[in-house]
């Protein structure tokens, strides 16, 4: 928080981030002005609706955006996929998707059959604006009421949490703890290593993912100013305060305050921080009046705020009172079994980005190369880097000579020596699969050549655990 840091961090200013969590609805229909009116209506009720006129650009839909609910039509034109054989690709494939079926008229046993197979509501036509929005909103309780309780569903898998290691899992697991409680959280982790990331998901994993997720670097803001930005002012609290305005503390009230790099905050700012955590109650500058605020903490810092204590430069009681849970992200040179599966993500990410037809692959011996790289970045590191090579490779073979010079002398070494097992072999090729198909089992049953029973099995039996950007 002093002006220096500022100057090296141009970019990262102030980040605010206020997200309004807002429900995301697919309508499928053949029939374009039934499209258009529900869309209407479901946009004016508050929801982020997309439209689909078939089954095959509602799966791209799918496949490329958050969607919580869709409501389908289920008879289609002849010849194409209905809203039934929707239905049942859904339940195989995004388990948190909940499905509102239209029927032309109503009948009893394709309701029956459409309840038995997940549909979780089920509307006949004709049907009225009232209709469709207390079926939405039945909908949507549930889906609340599933983020609250849910014990089973894991936050990570809505935000593109990529891990197949045990140490993530370990991460894993203490996000859906955190997810669960309204402690205070710690996150630790070197640069790049997902720090931001698995704060939002313990916020969109908890009964609080409906209010905003508001981020605020301690680096960027100078300290003059970071109490009125935190606390807000009220109007002449200074020269330039002309009217009153709040702080982040209010904006991201009933939804969490993610206080990024809390290592580099002052030890006034210290103290203050400490007293609103314990009292839950805030001032804004230039009142005496003590608001009541509800807003969860989450700090990160990629300081050892620990060691910090001893040297006088981080207040001891401040940090037990954030490491209330304890996130420590390991660096990606710790876990390298999440580099292929990372590689896989970013490869399809990136390329669907530059609308290539198929992704690119790497050789073998570029993979291992990567696989051995120490990632002193970690995954924006690896990120960053296979965007580039997509961008500018346009062979469609990646090699060991496009990569950076410090990488190429990686292959066979430390890591390459040691013969793998066929259960070895076959789980990271699973694994490879189901992230190049974005955790898609029916696609990856396809591609492996074995039914989705058999991969169901596979998924279940082995180690490794896989979570994208999908609900
Ligand atoms: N496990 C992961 N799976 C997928 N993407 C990841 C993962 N970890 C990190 N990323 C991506 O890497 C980039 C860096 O992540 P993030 O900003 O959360 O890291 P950070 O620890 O906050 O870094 P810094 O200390 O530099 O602020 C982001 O683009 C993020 O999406
Ligand atoms: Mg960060």
């Amino acid at each position: 928080m002093n002006t220096t840091d500022n100057e090296k961090k141009p970019d990262k200013q102030l980040k605010i981030m206020k997200q309004n969590n807002r429900l995301h609805i697919l309508v499928v229909d053949s029939n374009y002005d039934i499209l258009n009116f529900l869309k209407d209506k479901l946009t004016s009720a508050g929801y982020d609706t997309l439209t689909a006129q078939g089954v095959e650009s509602a799966l791209a839909v799918l496949d490329f955006k958050t969607v919580d609910i869709v409501i389908t039509a289920l008879k289609m034109p002849k010849g194409q996929a209905d809203g039934l054989d929707l239905l049942r690709y859904i339940k195989d494939n995004f388990t948190t998707v909940e499905v509102i079926m239209i029927t032309e008229y109503p009948e009893i046993d394709t309701a029956v059959q459409c309840i038995k197979e997940g549909a979780q509501e089920y509307i006949a036509k004709p049907f009225r604006e009232t209709d469709i929005l207390h079926a939405v909103d039945g909908v949507k309780q549930k889906i609340v009421r599933r983020r609250i309780a849910s014990p089973k569903e894991k936050p990570v898998q809505f935000l593109g949490i990529i891990g197949v290691s045990p140490k993530m899992e370990e991460v894993f697991e203490r996000i859906d703890r955190a997810a669960q409680t309204n402690a205070n959280v710690l996150i630790s982790g070197e640069s790049g290593t997902g720090k931001e990331l698995v704060a939002r998901a313990i916020h969109y994993g908890s009964y609080r993912a409906e209010s905003p997720f508001v981020s605020v670097n301690c680096t960027a803001i100078p300290d003059s100013l970071l109490e009125s930005e935190l606390f807000g002012h009220v109007k002449g609290a200074f020269t330039d305060a002309k009217r009153s305005r709040q702080g982040f503390f209010q904006i991201a009230e009933k939804g969490t305050l993610f206080l990024d790099e809390i290592g580099d905050a002052s030890l006034g700012m210290q103290a203050k921080l400490l007293r609103v955590i314990q009292n839950k109650e805030i001032n804004m500058v230039g009142s005496s009046q003590m608001l009541k605020i509800d807003t969860r903490i989450i700090a990160a810092s990629h300081k050892d705020l620990k060691s910090m204590i001893p040297k006088g430069l981080f207040r001891e009681d401040l940090y037990y009172r954030l490491d209330v849970i304890n996130i420590a992200i390991p660096p990606l040179r710790e876990r390298r079994e999440d580099i292929l599966p990372l590689v896989s993500f970013y490869l399809k990410k990136f390329s669907e980005e530059m609308e290539l037809e198929k992704p690119p692959t790497f050789t073998d011996n570029a993979l291992q190369a990567l696989k051995n790289n120490d990632w002193q970045g970690n995954v924006r590191e690896l990120e960053n880097l296979i965007q580039r090579l997509v961008v500018i490779v346009e062979a469609e073979q990646i090699g060991v000579s496009d990569l950076p010079q410090s990488m190429r002398f990686n292959v066979n070494s430390k890591n390459s020596s040691q013969f793998k097992t066929l259960k070895e072999v076959e789980e990271e090729h699973l694994s490879l699969v189901l992230a190049g198909v974005g955790g898609n089992k029916t696609k990856a049953a396809q591609i492996l050549g074995i039914d989705r029973k058999t991969l169901r099995q596979k998924i279940a039996s082995s180690k490794f655990h896989i979570s994208l950007d999908k609900k």
